[in-house]
């Protein structure tokens, strides 16, 4: 590869592996990837609290990780050399670093305080339309939440149902999971977002369509799943109310589409916008957010706003080796590259966070799940996203942990937990947490079997971080989404990719689109490879 080929405007040098500071990493991996954590922590007696970190309410104890201060010193190195630093420079400034879409990635701009300028060159007044919208949002959820929405035959609406699917879907679903305990019980929510017609037919069941207001959100308005969806509610609504002016009072739309919306026969009086600048997986405190904001009122979705903004300046103006985001974001690089560790597990300890891990999945995923640079090469000598996975403990210790204490695979874990619960029931709390310290424990330093019976063993030596705030509160939740925004914006920084986009999931999209109509009995059977042929017509029996 010539060396013009390999710059880029962030980067100067060709391959991440070329870079010496990434070399460096390679060779002090070779000298320290044996040492025990049990070593590590026996010299070194205030490791525990030394490699620990702070902000926006969240402390993280990332001493059970297989690092060095040594280790910690060429990981920042690497991610200046990278260009780390002017990378976040130039995504708060809003320069179009979104480079195959050709737009910028401002999602930080959405929770910005009010008047606050962003000095984003390319997005002049972010923050007047964002406000705006917020404005509109909290009419419409006061409206519900006081019960003074009404349905077309007078009734209050009671019922709110988001269609969507992707970001349209899974911050929505994680945010009213998580932030349930502040949510207005009178009000129902539900979630539709696959196309399989179960989903829809599940999630109306026993709804009366006089007291149901969907909320179509789709930033494309052209997802075939949500259309799909947002056609059967209207034949729903109107099989009851069977007027085709009720779709005023009983849809509003979220998305950047306008005119796709008016065509879909929707109001643009009742659509709350956004902006291209808002990724999907980056959407759920834009307007998207909107069933969220109704669930918990407009005063707790904006101090969980203000949680993420909290976050976002701790991100850009902290030193590397305090900076949250930073280090969980070159904690996943040290294992996915030099260990060759293929995940990550998120455990959080708290029902209320269930859904946080498919949440993650989208935001890690479709943003690292990427094989080209930002100039179009091929990577070949790297590895980039590692898969995230997770459940919430302590059900996942009776399940899966088995593998990451005592499998051949290394997986290194994120914990994550509260000093207070939202539900004080007996000593549940202290035995849920006692799991957490006891987890993290057993994986770092194991144990060693009785004599004959090696099945007991537990090397240890499995590296973990732990996440632990005060109680889960809104702020609490913005700031841990925009903790792990940020980790995934350094990954991506630091394998030169593209986080803002997802041309990965476009071929099956496409692909369905031809093949559905060969579906049908009488249809011509296309002339395809034989096993897509033999599905079909076993299908269509
Ligand atoms: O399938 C990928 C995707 O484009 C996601 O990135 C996005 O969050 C989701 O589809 C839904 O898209 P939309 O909000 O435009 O319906």
């Amino acid at each position: 590869m010539s060396a013009e080929k390999g710059k880029n405007k962030f980067q100067g040098i060709f391959m991440l592996t070329d870079r010496l500071s990434y070399q460096a990493l390679e060779a002090h991996y070779q000298q320290i990837h044996k040492r025990h954590l049990r070593d590590l922590f026996k010299e070194d007696a205030g490791r525990g609290e030394r490699m620990s970190a702070e902000a926006a309410g969240l402390y993280l104890d990332y001493s059970k990780n297989r690092i060095t201060g040594e280790t910690l010193r060429l990981l920042t190195a690497l991610a200046d050399d990278c260009g780390l630093r002017e990378r976040i420079d130039a995504m708060f400034r809003g320069d179009k670093i979104n480079v195959t879409e050709g737009r910028s990635a401002l999602h930080t701009a959405l929770r910005a305080p009010r008047g606050r300028c962003l000095a984003a060159a390319a997005v002049p007044d972010a923050g007047k339309p964002v406000h705006k919208v917020l404005s509109r949002m909290a009419k419409l959820a006061n409206q519900l939440r006081a019960g003074e929405w009404l349905g077309f035959t007078g009734k209050p609406i009671c019922n709110i149902v988001n269609i969507g699917i992707g970001g349209s879907d899974l911050g929505p679903v994680m945010a009213y999971e998580a932030l349930r305990r502040y949510s207005k019980r009178k009000l129902k929510f539900r979630f539709v977002s696959n196309v399989d017609g179960t989903d829809f037919k599940e999630a109306t069941r026993g709804l009366s369509p006089e007291k149901t207001l969907f909320i179509v959100a789709s930033k494309t308005f052209e997802t075939l799943e949500t259309l799909t969806n947002a056609e059967s509610a209207k034949e729903w609504t109107l099989k009851k109310l069977r007027n085709p002016a009720a779709v005023a009072r009983h849809f509003v739309a979220v998305s950047t589409a306008e005119k796709k919306v008016a065509a879909f026969g929707i109001d643009t009086k009742n659509m709350f916008g956004f902006w291209d600048w808002v990724g999907g997986r980056y959407s759920m405190d834009s307007a998207i957010g909107l069933s969220t904001m109704i669930a918990i009122g407009v005063k707790h979705f904006s101090e969980m706003l203000d949680g993420f903004h909290a976050m976002d300046e701790h991100f850009r103006t902290t030193p590397w080796e305090r900076n949250l985001p930073v280090l969980m974001g070159l904690l996943t690089v040290w294992y996915n590259n030099f260990f060759g560790a293929q995940t990550v597990a998120v455990l959080p300890y708290d029902q209320y966070l269930k859904r946080f891990p498919a949440y993650l999945q989208q935001l890690t995923m479709e943003s690292t799940g990427k094989g080209v640079t930002l100039d179009g090469e091929a990577i070949a000598t790297y590895q980039t996203g590692p898969i995230f996975w997770g459940e919430p403990g302590t059900n996942g210790q009776h399940s899966f942990y088995q593998l990451i204490h005592q499998g051949t695979k290394l997986v290194p874990c994120d914990f994550i937990g509260f000093r207070k619960t939202l539900n004080p029931l007996g000593r549940h709390h202290d035995l849920l947490m006692a799991n957490v310290f006891a987890q993290s424990k057993a994986l770092a330093f194991g144990q060693v079997a009785p004599a004959g019976e090696p099945y007991r063993n537990f090397e240890g030596n499995r590296p973990s971080n732990t996440i632990l705030a005060e109680k889960l509160t809104p702020a609490i939740l913005g700031a841990l989404v925009a903790l792990y925004e940020h980790s995934v914006f350094t990954q991506g920084v630091v394998w030169n990719i593209n986080p803002f986009d997802q041309y990965g999931v476009q071929l099956g999209k496409v692909l369905a689109e031809e093949l559905l109509p060969s579906l049908s009995k009488n249809a011509r059977l296309p002339k395809d490879d034989s096993s897509t042929v033999a599905l079909l017509r076993k299908y269509r029996g």
